[in-house]
């Protein structure tokens, strides 16, 4: 969507996967201060976005809808100008449908009262869930509320949540900021691997201004091990897929910090081309060796080498494979360990990779490294 936003996927925080229907104004307010404190903000995260279950079970008597009055007395302006306040985005949920999956209101049939109201408040960003969506085709339901928020004269982020379809990055480019390829992830190594390849199949869809959305982050979770977290997060960000922490950024561990933290990693995420890294090989038992690679500015290539199989095991990574021609020298940097393994390069490389580990580097060109 051509609206100014997304030149590079967003970042940000998200209470769904942690905090469910659990949420309310004093999580967001204390989230939005440990996403300044521990530094997280200044890398990047910054639109902080309450899910499903900020509104009461009824609109008012004029038809507006309304906060729960339990979960968030002060009001979502209130919530929003504390964000401002912190130099922080906020964001909120709808449903392009009756109501939302947790029976909240929907927004169907409402779409200007509602992106009237969001935008009163200063809300920055909207992700727009698929239930109760009465079969009405999609693209009409996720467009009115595109030219809704249009129509309000703020900026906001459009983040379409548009789960259950079979093809939505064939069209949603024109609709939204980002569009979901999946179903919900779960904190599981076969729910994220799963979702993974099938984010991939889309990758010649995303770009500046729109792109796939493979669901928000489990790191800090606790249903994957440190390796398979780590594996999660190079391939999201290899993939240009928004990076949107869904843990409780109040009680993270060191290990869950350090992942998230990692500036090199999101630079990757964040680099200007905005090309989505693909799965260029997979070979070994199951194609469970993998090679997931894609181009950076500065003619730089990045490259993850993902083990999906259960015992460690070396992958080489051929110039080729990656797109690169086998004579060019390159560098190779380590983006986890923060070093060089190598300063000069040609033809391939290897590495030994723990099982559901991933090793994540940076090939720059000798040349476009002294220019
Ligand atoms: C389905 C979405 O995919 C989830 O991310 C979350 O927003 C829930 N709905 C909320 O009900």
């Amino acid at each position: 969507l051509e609206n100014g936003l997304a030149q590079t996927p967003q970042m940000g925080w998200n209470s769904w996967n942690f905090f469910r229907c659990k949420t309310d104004e004093k999580v967001i307010r204390e989230t939005a201060d440990a996403l300044v404190t521990t530094g997280l903000a200044k890398l990047g995260y910054v639109y902080v976005t309450i899910d499903d279950c900020w509104s009461g079970l009824e609109r008012n008597s004029e038809g507006d809808m309304v906060p729960d009055s339990k979960a968030f007395p002060s009001g979502i302006k209130a919530l929003a100008d504390y964000v401002h306040s912190k130099g922080l985005k906020i964001g909120i949920y709808s449903d392009a449908g009756l109501y939302t999956c947790q029976l909240r209101p929907g927004s169907l049939k409402h779409e200007n009262d509602d992106a009237s109201l969001f935008a009163s408040w200063g809300i920055d960003y909207l992700k727009y869930d698929n239930c109760f969506n009465l079969g009405i085709d999609p693209k009409e339901r996720f467009s009115l509320m595109r030219d809704a928020l249009n129509a309000t004269g703020r900026t906001i982020f459009y983040s379409l949540c548009e789960w259950g379809l079979d093809d939505p990055a064939l069209w949603a480019g024109k609709i939204g900021n980002s569009w979901r390829t999946t179903d919900d992830i779960k904190d599981t190594w076969e729910s994220m691997t799963g979702i993974a390849d099938i984010n991939d199949k889309w990758a010649a869809y995303a770009g500046p201004g729109g792109w796939n959305d493979p669901d928000m982050l489990e790191v800090g979770n606790g249903g994957m091990t440190y390796q398979e977290y780590r594996s999660h997060f190079s391939i999201w960000a290899l993939m240009k897929a928004p990076l949107i922490i869904g843990c409780d950024v109040r009680n993270m561990t060191a290990e869950t910090y350090e992942i998230l933290a990692n500036e090199e990693v999101i630079s990757v995420n964040q680099d200007p081309l905005g090309v989505q890294g693909t799965k260029v090989h997979a070979y070994g038992p199951d194609g469970c060796y993998q090679i997931w690679a894609g181009p950076l500015s500065r003619k730089r290539t990045v490259t993850v080498l993902w083990n999906r199989c259960s015992k460690a095991a070396t992958i080489t990574a051929e110039w080729d494979t990656m797109g690169l021609e086998s004579s060019t020298n390159a560098s190779v940097r380590d983006l986890w360990k923060h070093e060089y393994v190598s300063l000069s390069s040609t033809k391939s490389f290897s590495a030994k990779v723990e099982a559901h580990a991933s090793e994540m580097y940076v090939l720059a060109p000798a040349a476009s490294e002294a220019a």
